[in-house]
Parts: structure tokens; C-alpha cells; sequence
């Protein structure tokens, strides 16, 4: 059968890093109250000079290096961002022509954190189908542009990123490598629970972000449990014969709460939040990328990805690695 086999990752950061402790010198906050209510301890913050898609550029290429291929090779860029460089062109094309993956598709994606996700099931839709034959996945985002820096209540959350997988179609055997199953959904009726009060069709500025993150958390955690349960129902697997959980790294209680709720040990979830905050799409491949490189995520794993953001949007995809 054809399935997207991953074939490598990257990622990037910005050089800039803002413990807890410099942004109480900014806000009223405190390194106690972020570390206890989030478990972020610091962030990457990007300079002028940084954008989403230098940040994209740099964890693609990485990842293209890690899949031992050639740029030119890759026929399709679906990029997930809520922070584009511009309203137009994609970024997705901007990060075509610096890698050299000239030719194909290239396009954005927009689900907040859930946007990798998307993505990822997008590309692997076009792969399957053979519009495409090598992908490039992306989550990148500056969402330090978008914070307003006043509220305490949201500027503390949120870091910059980027994370990259490339994926391949191939004629795998059915215990074989790929992505097994993505579920995708999304409820619009929770827009104001999480949103930018801004857009070019509206305000015509770019806005800052505004959350009721009570809200968001409660939701969170039912609706993760839920389709990860849906993933693994589809591919007739239990939370047992998981591997590792890379969740997306908004709050280390919701990883914590969703995992118990699993029956999952804590063992199993990669965490990241603690060093990286919530970089929203980038979060997932990002914290997939330390886990490979570091050793912990090996060929043959089963592996859960998962996400949920502003929209409400949210999705779970498993990959045998
Ligand atoms: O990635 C997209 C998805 N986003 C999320 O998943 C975020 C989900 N939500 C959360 O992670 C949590 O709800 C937060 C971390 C945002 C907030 O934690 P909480 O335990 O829900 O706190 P809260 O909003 O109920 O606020 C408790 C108190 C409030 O003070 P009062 O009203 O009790 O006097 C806040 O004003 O904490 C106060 N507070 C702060 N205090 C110090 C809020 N932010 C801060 C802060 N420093 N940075």
C-alpha cells in the first residue's frame, strides 16, 4: 500500500532566549506563578532580522539533510503558519525558492496550533492520491508579532519556531512505516475563545492575540482525548501500544491532564513547553525534532501526534516511524 513515510526533521529557533524572570521586569507576573500554571520556563524570541520564514527556511533544510535528498527532488511545501511573513504571497513559496525545491506546490496552511496537523494531513492526502511524490511540512511561527506585551495573561504563553518533517510516497507493507490515520476537526463556534483582533479584510492591521485561556484549557482537554482515542480506535491500537505522544506544547497541566485521562504514562509525552513555550504550529514538529535528535524517537516507534487551537480547530495523526 501507498503510504507518507517520514524521512527526516529539523528545526529552528530564534538566537534570542527570555527566561520568566525578564519578563516579570516587564509585566506583573512572576517566574512562580508561569512555572506552576504552564511549566514554561523560557522562550525564544525572534529579532528584526528573523521571520517566519527564515525560521521555516532553516528547519527545512535541516530536514531535507536529515532525509538525505536533494532539494530539487521535493515536489510539495504545505506550510502552517498564523504568522505569515505577508498576507500574500505564502510563505510556503518564499521557503520554495530559498531551498532550491523549485517546481511542484507550494502553500500555506492556516489552523493556528493545530496548523501542523492540518498540514501534515493535507500533504499526506496528495502523497497517497500521487499529486506529489516528497513533501516538505512545515510549522513555523513569530508569534511574539502578534502578542500584545501588556497582558500578562498571554504574553508569558508564547514562544517563536519552526519544525520540519519531509515525507515520502512509498509502497510499504501493512506492518510497514507512514502515517496510519489523521483526524482533523474543527467547531467555529468557540472563534472568540482564541483570536487576533485584527486582519487585513477587517481592521486592515495586523492585531494582537486575545484568549479566554480558562476556556481553552477545559476544551482542550476533552477534545485531545477524544481524538487521539479516534486515531487509535481507527487503527484498532490501544493507548498501550503506543510508543511516544508528541503533543502540542501549550501547557504542561493539559499534557499531564490529557495523558491521565489516556491512561498514558507521562514517559510516554514528549515535552518541550518548558524550554520552547507554546510556538503554536511549530510546537508539534519542533518538540518531534529534539525527540529524534536526541535519541528518544527511533525508527520502528509508534508515534502520536496531536494538536488544538484557535478556531476551535484540532487533529491527531499516528505514524509508524
Ligand atoms: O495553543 C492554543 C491553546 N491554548 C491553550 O491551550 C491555553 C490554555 N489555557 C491555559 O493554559 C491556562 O488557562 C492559562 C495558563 C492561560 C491560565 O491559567 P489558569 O490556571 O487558567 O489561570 P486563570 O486564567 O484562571 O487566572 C488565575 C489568576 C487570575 O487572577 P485572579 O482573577 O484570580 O485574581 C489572573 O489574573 O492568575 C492571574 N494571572 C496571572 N498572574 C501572574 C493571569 N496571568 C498571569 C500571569 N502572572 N502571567
Amino acid at each position: 500500500m501507498i503510504r507518507s513515510v517520514v524521512r527526516g526533521s529539523g528545526s529552528a529557533l530564534p538566537k534570542r532566549l527570555v527566561t520568566n524572570a525578564d519578563l516579570a521586569g516587564r509585566v506583573d507576573t512572576s517566574d512562580e506563578w508561569i512555572v506552576e500554571r504552564t511549566g514554561i520556563r523560557q522562550r525564544y524570541i525572534a529579532d528584526d532580522d528573523e521571520t517566519t520564514s527564515s525560521l521555516a527556511i532553516e528547519a527545512g533544510r535541516k530536514a531535507i539533510e536529515a532525509a538525505g535528498m536533494e532539494p530539487a527532488s521535493i515536489d510539495l511545501i504545505v506550510l502552517a503558519t498564523a504568522t505569515p511573513d505577508q498576507t500574500f504571497p505564502a510563505t510556503a513559496t518564499r521557503v520554495q525558492d530559498a531551498l532550491g525545491c523549485n517546481g511542484g506546490t507550494a502553500f500555506d496552511v492556516a489552523a493556528v496550533c493545530s496548523g501542523f496537523l492540518y498540514a501534515l494531513g493535507v500533504a499526506d492526502s496528495m502523497l497517497r492520491t500521487g499529486m506529489a511524490k516528497r513533501a516538505l511540512v512545515i510549522g513555523a511561527e513569530t508569534f511574539s508579532r502578534i502578542l500584545d506585551w501588556e497582558d500578562r495573561t498571554t504574553c508569558v504563553l508564547f514562544g517563536d519556531g519552526a519544525g520540519a518533517m519531509v515525507l515520502e510516497a512509498a509502497d510499504v507493507a501493512e506492518d510497514g512505516p507512514g502515517i496510519l490515520v489523521t483526524r482533523l476537526h474543527a467547531d467555529g463556534e468557540h472563534n472568540q475563545l482564541l483570536y487576533v483582533d485584527g486582519g487585513p479584510s477587517t481592521t486592515q492591521t495586523v492585531g494582537k492575540l486575545r484568549m479566554k485561556g480558562r476556556e481553552v484549557f477545559r476544551h482542550a482537554v476533552v477534545n485531545l482525548a477524544e481524538v487521539l482515542n479516534e486515531v487509535l480506535g481507527e487503527a484498532g491500537l490501544t493507548p498501550a501500544d503506543i510508543d511516544w505522544v508528541v503533543p502540542h506544547q501549550a501547557n504542561a497541566r493539559i499534557l499531564d491532564a490529557t495523558a491521565k485521562k489516556l491512561g498514558l504514562p507521562a514517559e510516554k509525552v514528549i515535552k518541550t513547553v518548558e524550554s520552547h513555550a507554546n510556538t503554536s504550529a511549530a510546537s508539534v514538529p519542533l518538540a518531534f525534532d529534539v525527540a529524534v535528535r536526541d535519541g528518544r524517537i527511533k525508527p520502528g516507534d509508534l508515534v502520536v501526534l496531536e494538536a488544538m487551537g484557535g478556531g476551535f480547530t484540532w487533529g491527531a495523526s499516528l505514524v509508524r516511524l
